[in-house]
């Protein structure tokens, strides 16, 4: 039988003492080989137990890889697999990241110094990411003359946080890392100390966390060797599994029994959390990757929006109303974060307005999915209830998301069927519905050519309408300027108006600099298959620059005017659009006619 594994965090800064305690820690429970601790002896024999720390094998996880190292040792009664962050707050992320698979947590204190703002802001990360357990070491005792009285103080101040931070259970220990008192070793100069030293409190503290709850299982591939075989295969989320059980497939809601539990070492009569398997299912339901198997008489919820507590990891800032993409246990869909509610200092707990989120801040955000996905919230399932948010375009983790509960709106507002579509709208109108995209530089001529464009299609008697960006900002976006985020929610808004002018049959005509491209790409994924084109109308900036037909550069390069495309503000040329116009070389009627001809079949 394998010993227990214990999954550790420890916070704190060098200042508190953490290598010297933990590496204490090591060369007293004689978990340092005898080679290495060779290699540290001084000329008088002593080692320098802070040193220890280091020289300790490190590994780097899969996942964000970013600056957590786990490093891993063994007493003589369990196993333990640390993880060491820098005590930075700019190191919030890494933080977060270590905590999410933590059993438990040791949190450092300097007697002489008590709580500090950064040991709030430790206990918060620890007890969001789903810690309930933590040992608070009151270290350096030995240079508060080992006060009983100043133990207590600061015991008793930690009680109080752990409390409004819902960090159930914790125990405090004086100890002396310098000396080891506490530590493996009871101290002889604190008699009055009856508690466990660390090391017991690490090789006893149970590991249980909340009753196992019911069977659930994301199913992250299917396994279909052959047309006679079809199986399941995943990690055991949650509870116990036997052939026989009832289970229901979600987010469909299909229900069926389990027939086999398969493992390399053959058949299971039951198999439990954590145990990764593959199930195999009395009926043929249609089951795919990212569905969850779980218990029928306790199924979990399906939704398709959240409130979630999202940590922002990425140096580009979070944009409302962007579609990332997200990933809860297989799942993978894409999604936005519709409102930041308020972001949180986690030294203060104070909750602070924000449009946008930075590196490392934390926030409660309302997250919107494009299609429902399973499951729990994270204070039940770190499984099911962590999501991280991934940039389309980069790839990049840039965001991890812990599900507080469902918003019901989304089951209280359902689509109306109506009776008239966009086919016959467009059937009327005897015309495809197509969006002409007019992307580029502000004065490289897209509202002068879109109108050209409008013109001739009016004349040859199409149903149109012109969508202009700055008109738009005049009525329905009025209240946006041109922060980045806001750019992100006026391209929102248009695209969701030229859609319903879509749905409505006709030829829709977009002028607006669009500069990024995530929302182009959004835009041309909310319309219909081959319904989109993207016309770049490309002029270099120093050509609009000298034209200057509006004379914003000049007041942009005057610093009159902030946040202008091309100037300070970024302009993301598209990389293959359907329809590029030389803006610099065409006049707006040759370029009027290369987008007609190229569009002919398309009407
Ligand atoms: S977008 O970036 O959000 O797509 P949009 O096309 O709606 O911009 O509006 C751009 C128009 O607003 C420009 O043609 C220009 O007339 C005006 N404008 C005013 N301030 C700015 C600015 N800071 N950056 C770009 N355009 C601006």
């Amino acid at each position: 039988m394998a010993r227990d594994l214990v999954r550790l965090i420890t916070c704190g800064s060098v200042d508190d003492g953490k290598s010297t305690l933990i590496g204490r820690l090591l060369h007293d429970a004689g978990a340092v080989p005898e080679d290495q601790l060779a290699a540290l002896r001084t000329p008088s024999g002593e080692v320098d137990v802070s040193r220890l720390f280091d020289g300790l094998d490190a590994e780097r996880e899969q996942g964000i890889t970013i600056d957590v190292a786990y490093r891993h040792f063994e007493t003589a009664g369990r196993r333990f697999i640390l993880a060491d962050t820098p005590g930075h707050p700019q190191y919030t992320r890494n933080m977060v990241t270590a905590a999410s698979t933590a059993d438990v947590a040791v949190v450092l204190v300097d007697a002489r110094k008590g709580l500090l703002p950064q040991t709030r802001r430790h206990s918060h990360l620890v007890g969001m990411m789903g810690v309930r357990r933590v040992l608070l070491a009151v270290n350096k005792m030995d240079l508060m003359d080992w006060s009983r009285a100043a133990f207590e103080e600061i015991a008793a101040d930690y009680r109080a946080l752990a409390a409004e931070l819902g960090l159930s259970e914790v125990t405090a220990v004086p100890v002396s890392g310098l000396g080891g008192d506490n530590v493996v070793r009871r101290s002889a100069d604190m008699p009055w100390y009856a508690g466990p030293t660390l090391l017991e409190w690490l090789e006893t503290t149970d590991l249980a966390g909340a009753a196992p709850g019911p069977f659930r299982m994301p199913v992250q591939w299917v396994n279909r060797p052959d047309a006679d075989f079809r199986g399941y295969a995943g990690r055991i989320a949650s509870g116990t599994v036997r052939p026989g059980d009832p289970v229901t497939v979600l987010p469909s809601g299909r229900t069926t029994t389990i027939d086999r539990i398969v493992t390399m070492g053959g058949d299971l009569s039951e198999a439990t959390t954590g145990q990764s398997v593959t199930l195999t299912l009395a009926d043929h339901l249609d089951v795919s990757r990212g569905d969850v198997l779980a218990d029928a008489g306790a199924p979990p919820e399906v939704a398709d929006q959240f409130e979630i507590q999202l940590v922002w990891m990425a140096d580009a800032p979070l944009l409302p109303g962007r579609a990332y993409v997200v990933k809860l246990g297989a799942a993978t869909v894409t999604g936005q974060i519709t409102d930041i509610r308020h972001r949180i200092n986690v030294e203060t707990s104070e909750h602070l307005a924000a449009r946008t989120l930075e590196l490392n801040d934390i926030a409660v955000c309302h997250l919107h999915l494009d299609a429902p996905l399973t499951f729990e919230p994270y204070a039940v399932s770190r499984d099911l209830g962590g999501l991280i948010l991934i940039d389309r375009q980069t790839n990049e983790t840039v965001g991890a998301g812990l599900i507080r509960f469902a918003l019901r709106r989304s089951a209280n507002v359902q689509w109306q069927a109506l009776d008239i579509g966009r086919a016959e709208r467009a059937a009327l109108k005897h015309q495809k519905p197509l969006v002409l995209w007019f992307t580029g530089l502000s004065g490289a001529g897209k509202s002068t050519i879109a109108n050209l464009v409008d013109k001739r299609l009016f004349a040859d008697g199409r149903h149109t309408f012109l969508l202009d960006g700055d008109n738009v900002r005049h009525g329905l976006n009025q209240d946006l300027g041109f922060t980045d985020a806001d750019r992100v929610e006026n391209i929102r808004r248009i695209t969701e108006v030229a859609r319903l002018m879509a749905d409505a049959g006709l030829i829709v005509l977009v002028s607006a600099i669009s500069p990024f491209a995530a929302e182009r790409r959004m835009a041309r994924e909310r319309m219909a298959p081959g319904e989109f084109v993207e016309i770049f109308v490309d002029a270099p900036l120093e050509v609009v620059e000298r034209r200057d037909v509006k004379g914003l550069y000049r007041k942009a390069r005057a610093g009159e005017l902030a946040n202008f495309t091309g100037i300070d503000s970024p302009y993301e040329r598209p990389e293959s659009p359907d329809i590029r116009i030389d803006a610099a070389a065409l006049t707006p009627e040759q370029a009027c006619e290369r987008i007609i001809d190229a569009l002919r079949d398309r009407f």
